[in-house]
């Protein structure tokens, strides 16, 4: 099966690429030479996957996908949930990616100092448009805690402070392929992988 995924993230693509597994090939917006933003203006992770999946099935009319993933914290309302990528109000084109995550760590570690709910969650949105136009959602979600120091080296964004529940570890002091066991986005991922799998006409 063909689906085309609304991201002009090549680490992602491949990434997604080893979740799905080879029965599904992924298309990437490069391979179809569209190499313009997708616009993201919504004010939920839902709103956003779904725009950015319309957006690439407008174009394409074929089968697509598209997610967005935030960080929601229970003591913040769920903020920095979507708007997780610019939390410090550093524009993406500004500094390296590391920087950014480390101002945002930065940024929520302040907020979150005299809280004593730790509580948080990444969760993840997909959004499939299928080559006839259907709609489908699903979900990934990891809780966890926000730890006060950051610790560990691997993974990204604010993973140097995140433990998961049932583990003494944050998410960036473990490997990428345990991680990849119990992440929000291999969660929804497979949730996505078992309904291609049952429904596979698309
Ligand atoms: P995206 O929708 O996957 O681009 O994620 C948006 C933002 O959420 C990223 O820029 C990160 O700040 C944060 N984020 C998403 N996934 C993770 C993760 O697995 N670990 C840590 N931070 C993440």
């Amino acid at each position: 099966m063909n689906l085309i995924f609304a991201t002009q993230n090549s680490h992602k693509l491949s990434e997604i690429q080893h979740l799905l597994g080879n029965s599904f090939q992924l298309t990437s917006l490069k391979d179809l030479g569209f190499t313009d933003d997708i616009p993201e203006n919504q004010t939920t992770l839902e709103g956003n996957a779904l725009e950015k999946a319309r957006f690439i099935f407008s174009k394409f009319n074929q089968s697509c996908f598209a997610d967005d993933t935030g960080l929601e914290v229970e003591a913040l309302n769920g903020d920095p949930g979507v708007y997780s990528a610019r939390y410090s109000g550093l524009l993406s084109d500004f500094g390296s990616e590391k920087m950014r995550s480390l101002a945002n760590i930065q940024k929520l570690l302040v907020a979150l100092e005299n809280q004593p709910n730790k509580n948080a969650r990444f969760r993840t949105v997909i959004a499939f448009i299928t080559n006839t136009g259907n709609e489908f959602l699903f979900e990934g979600i990891v809780n966890g805690q926000i730890v006060k120091e950051l610790k560990g080296d691997e993974g990204f964004g604010y993973d140097p402070v995140f433990v998961p529940d049932g583990y003494n570890q944050t998410f960036a002091e473990m490997s990428l392929s345990e991680k990849n066991k119990i992440s929000h986005r291999a969660r929804a991922f497979n949730c996505f992988h078992d309904f291609l799998s049952l429904n596979n006409t698309f």
